[in-house]
């Protein structure tokens, strides 16, 4: 009955969130408010970070994780990143300093000193980890490119258990395998792995970091998988086949790197979710950022725009029992990947002045049911 309610009200909020943005679309076309698009950055007359929340109360008390993903440099030299990621987040992600390319760039030669870093700073903010990604080919050292099957197969399964077992008690989860399959959803994507030891690696990679840490959830991670279609399918369809084999998995990250023109339906996500969860598997929000740049309007008509975009899909989270966490790709403005990969933009919770954006406002209603 929850879910069928959920399914209603995520409908109507839909159609509203359509009609939201048809209407600015219209607005922009009759020029009634538009700015223009705003470049970086875009200072807000938010409350400063310090001032509102904690969101990871909120968080709290819907029962889930949030987090973000950091970087152990801005930690060591950024006060006001310090202060607004302690009050606000309680599950940090490591942005890249765990991936097989800094931790082992050298074959044999591991550097644990980012990963470390960030564990140091999470265990004296009462925070989680989340590790990620033991493997990936998006950050994969080129040595690797060189080997033979069966040295590649060993090299997989050392560095999983090396930094699996170096972390063992520090991560509550893992990104075991990232992006496995193919953009358009037709099967598992051309990788150095998969050409390399086939389909079986995501197997091998799961049960490996299991043995190496037993204690850490173990997620398989992907984007442009999170509501409906052709490679929300595959990931299911892969998940669901390493369920029936036995392979130790816990669940799955939907990344969410979303445009506030074009993201999906918050009905399709909890269709997603409840299938994910039918399997007996844990879902997570791993990436989310929302990209405005080219959403019509004035500054204010978007940033309304981007705070119902992350209200209405992280609330589809907060309604999902078996959806344990939320984590924002960054947080503030200042930091974000989207604006050298996609253009100069303002996808997050926190502006560059580290005050609260409507954006945190959406997020914080989600997860207090309002
Ligand atoms: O740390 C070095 C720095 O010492 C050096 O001066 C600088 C210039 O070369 O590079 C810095 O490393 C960069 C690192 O980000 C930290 O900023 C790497 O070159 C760069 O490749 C790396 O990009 C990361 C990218 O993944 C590749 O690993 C992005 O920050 C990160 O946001 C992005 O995240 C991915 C997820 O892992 C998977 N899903 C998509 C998402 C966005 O692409």
């Amino acid at each position: 009955m929850l879910r069928t309610k959920v399914a209603m009200s995520l409908n109507v909020r839909g159609a509203r969130l359509g009609m939201l943005l048809a209407l600015v679309t219209a607005l922009a076309a009759c020029g009634g408010g538009g700015d223009g698009v705003a470049s970086t950055p875009m200072p807000t007359s938010g409350p400063p970070a310090a001032s509102v929340g904690p969101l990871r109360d909120a968080a709290t008390g819907a029962g889930k994780w949030v987090g973000a993903a950091v970087q152990s440099g801005y930690i060591a030299s950024e006060p006001d990143y310090v202060a607004t990621l302690s009050r606000h987040f309680s599950y940090l992600t490591a942005e890249y300093e765990m991936k097989w390319d800094p931790i082992q760039r050298e074959q044999g030669v591991f550097d644990f000193s980012g990963g470390d870093a960030i564990v140091a700073f999470a265990e004296a903010n009462g925070m989680r980890v989340k590790g990620h990604a033991l493997v990936w080919h998006g950050a994969t050292p080129p040595w690797v490119g060189t080997l033979s099957p069966p040295e590649l197969r060993d090299a997989m399964a050392n560095h999983i258990r090396t930094v699996a077992s170096h972390y063992r008690g520090h991560v509550a989860a893992w990104d075991v395998v990232n992006e496995a399959i193919a953009t358009d959803g037709s099967g598992l994507r051309d990788t150095v792995f998969s050409r390399g030891l086939g389909p079986d690696y995501i197997a091998a990679a799961f049960r490996t970091a299991r043995e190496a840490d037993p204690g850490a959830l173990l997620f398989y991670n992907e984007y442009d998988a999170e509501g409906k279609g052709l490679k929300s399918d595959r990931v299911y369809e892969l998940v669901q086949g390493l369920k029936q084999g036995g392979v130790p998995i816990d669940g799955v990250g939907m990344q969410m790197h979303v445009d506030a023109t074009s993201y999906p339906q918050p009905a399709d996500i909890a269709a997603n979710m409840q299938r994910l969860a039918a399997l007996g598997l844990l879902v997570n929000i791993s990436e989310m950022d929302v990209r405005i740049r080219t959403a019509p309007g004035s500054t204010a008509q978007r940033l309304d725009l981007q705070k119902h975009v992350f209200h209405d899909i992280v609330a589809v989270c907060a309604a999902e029992a078996r959806c344990h966490a939320v984590t924002f790709w960054g947080f503030s403005d200042k930091h974000s990947w989207i604006d050298a990969f996609f253009g100069a933009d303002n996808p997050l919770l926190f502006d560059e002045g580290y005050r609260a954006k409507p954006a945190f406002f959406g997020v914080e209603d989600a997860f207090l049911g309002r």
